[in-house]
């Protein structure tokens, strides 16, 4: 077996198996360690990618169950089979998972399975499930071991009744009442998938909305749209703690601003209050390897820790913990070690919830904006206007796009609607492009679509929207 490589990369999630990939392609003689047993990381094992399914399936069930009758399709005794929609979620995730394989095996990148860690600048430990341990000798080395869900203090996980993320996608029965601490992307894309499947979902959130650093106009019509789903809202309130009580739990948690103590008993609680970086068993600070205080790598520009040959990349260094910028940075970091100018421009990265209707976001808020006095214009349209999501019976929501005042170049663009998801992409072309909003507002966009809704906001930053 061989033990020198080019480059070991450590994690094989959307960071390290792009990187690796990236890397093959470049011609270095690459291993990717990994210590689940499948690949690709979070993401597409108990992350992104199951969640995606478990968002569509519900979805799908919901409106069978709630719209068809009244559009026409008439269908009675719709039922959920609980176990049949978990297998098809696993399904997704086991074709998905083996395709990276299949990748790994066709780019000649050796899979390594096992946890990594680093022994020496130049020497990376693998041990194995049986316990065997084998040290590889490799001129580079990538950290890419994503992050795990945080938990409150003194909260144990358990992943049967207080679950984070990973429990709240396999529960083997509807709960009747889900409690979900945190307001945040993981909280309202599971609270979205138990309410519709029929559970009573309550999120109990620290700040007065939901999904902090969401530009506030888009953060509102969130709850609103949310609140009128039927998910309940307890804002203003941290949670103090949570037990376990047989097969329920307890959560006590304080208004902020009156003080006021609640306790409330639910089937399961899902916290979804943020992830960390997953650094514990790599042997950094032996290595002498600086972490912040969030517990993110220091790394420069080039993605290099302290040591030029070791770098780092995805959710273990600072920005956002999303999965695509993981991969840029991956790509980035492979054509770094090539000596070409890898780079991910931070200024446009998109970021999506998943819910009904999405929300994408990308650039600036109108909040940043104020903050760093930079003079700003938007151009606002509501999907109400658009004929396609009217059609659709997707009329809810609107398109911001914000554009500098002198220039008009796009700084950023904010979306609540169906497939903003999606649409989002066209923004951060015409971003990286430096486009003003004149620009996407003089393209010639397919009608009937949706995306005409960014055309018409692009047109109202100018005051001069023709559907509105
Ligand atoms: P988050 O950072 O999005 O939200 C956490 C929420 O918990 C915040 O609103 C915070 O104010 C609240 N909170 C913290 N302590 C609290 C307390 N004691 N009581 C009540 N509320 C409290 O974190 P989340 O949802 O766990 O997601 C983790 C990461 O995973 C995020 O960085 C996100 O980017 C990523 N992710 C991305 C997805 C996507 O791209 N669609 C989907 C799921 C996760």
């Amino acid at each position: 077996m061989q033990k020198n490589f080019d480059v070991i990369v450590i994690g094989g999630g959307p960071g390290g198996y792009v990187c690796a990939i990236r890397l093959a392609q470049l011609g270095f003689n690459t291993a990717c360690i990994e210590s689940r047993k499948t690949l690709g990381g979070t993401c597409l094992n108990v992350g992104c990618i199951p969640s995606k399914s478990l968002l569509n399936l519900s979805e799908n069930y919901h409106k069978a169950q709630k719209e068809f009758n009244s559009l026409g399709i008439e269908s009675s005794n719709i039922k959920l089979n609980l176990t049949k929609m978990m297998n098809s979620k696993n399904k997704s995730v086991l074709t998905l998972t083996k395709g990276v394989e299949f990748l790994f095996k066709k780019n000649k990148i050796t899979y390594l399975k096992g946890k990594g860690s680093i022994t020496s600048q130049n020497t990376v430990t693998v041990v194995d499930e049986s316990g065997k341990k084998i040290n590889y000798n490799t001129k580079n080395i990538v950290i890419s071991t994503g992050s795990i869900p945080t938990s409150l203090p003194g909260v144990k996980i358990d992943e049967k009744i207080i679950v984070s993320s990973t429990g709240a996608l396999s529960f083997d029965k509807v709960p009747k009442k889900l409690i979900i601490i945190g307001g945040g992307y993981i909280g309202l894309e599971m609270g979205s998938v138990w309410k519709r499947l029929g559970s009573e979902v309550t999120v109990i959130e620290f700040l007065d909305h939901i999904v902090p650093g969401m530009d506030s106009d888009i953060s509102a019509e969130f709850l609103k749209i949310l609140k009128k789903q039927g998910i309940n809202f307890i804002l203003n309130s941290k949670v103090t703690s949570v037990a376990r009580v047989k097969n329920q739990a307890v959560v006590d948690f304080t208004n902020k601003e009156s003080a006021k103590r609640q306790r409330v008993q639910t089937d399961k609680v899902l916290i979804a209050v943020g992830r960390k970086p997953n650094t514990e068993e790599l042997n950094l600070a032996q290595l002498g390897i600086k972490k912040d205080i969030k517990g993110r790598i220091q790394v420069n520009k080039k993605f290099q820790t302290k040591f030029e040959n070791i770098y780092a990349i995805g959710d273990v260094i600072s920005g956002p913990m999303l999965a695509h910028k993981a991969e840029d940075e991956g790509i980035a970091a492979a054509e770094i070690i090539a000596g070409q100018a890898g780079h991910v421009n931070y200024d446009v990265i998109p970021a999506v919830i998943y819910t009904s209707p999405e929300v994408a976001s990308i650039g600036k808020t109108e909040d940043q904006l104020k903050k760093e006095k930079i003079k700003y214009k938007t151009g606002k349209f509501p999907f109400l206007a658009n004929s396609r999501a009217r059609v659709n019976n997707e009329t809810e929501g609107f398109v911001k796009i914000i554009a500098d005042e002198k220039t008009d170049k796009v700084l950023g663009a904010h979306m609540i609607g169906a497939h903003v998801g999606t649409m989002i992409a066209e923004v951060a072309v015409a971003m990286e492009f430096g486009a003003s909003a004149e620009d996407i507002a003089r393209t010639c966009h397919a009608h009937p679509t949706h995306t005409e809704a960014i055309k018409e906001a692009s047109l109202a930053v100018d005051k001069r929207p023709i559907h509105y």
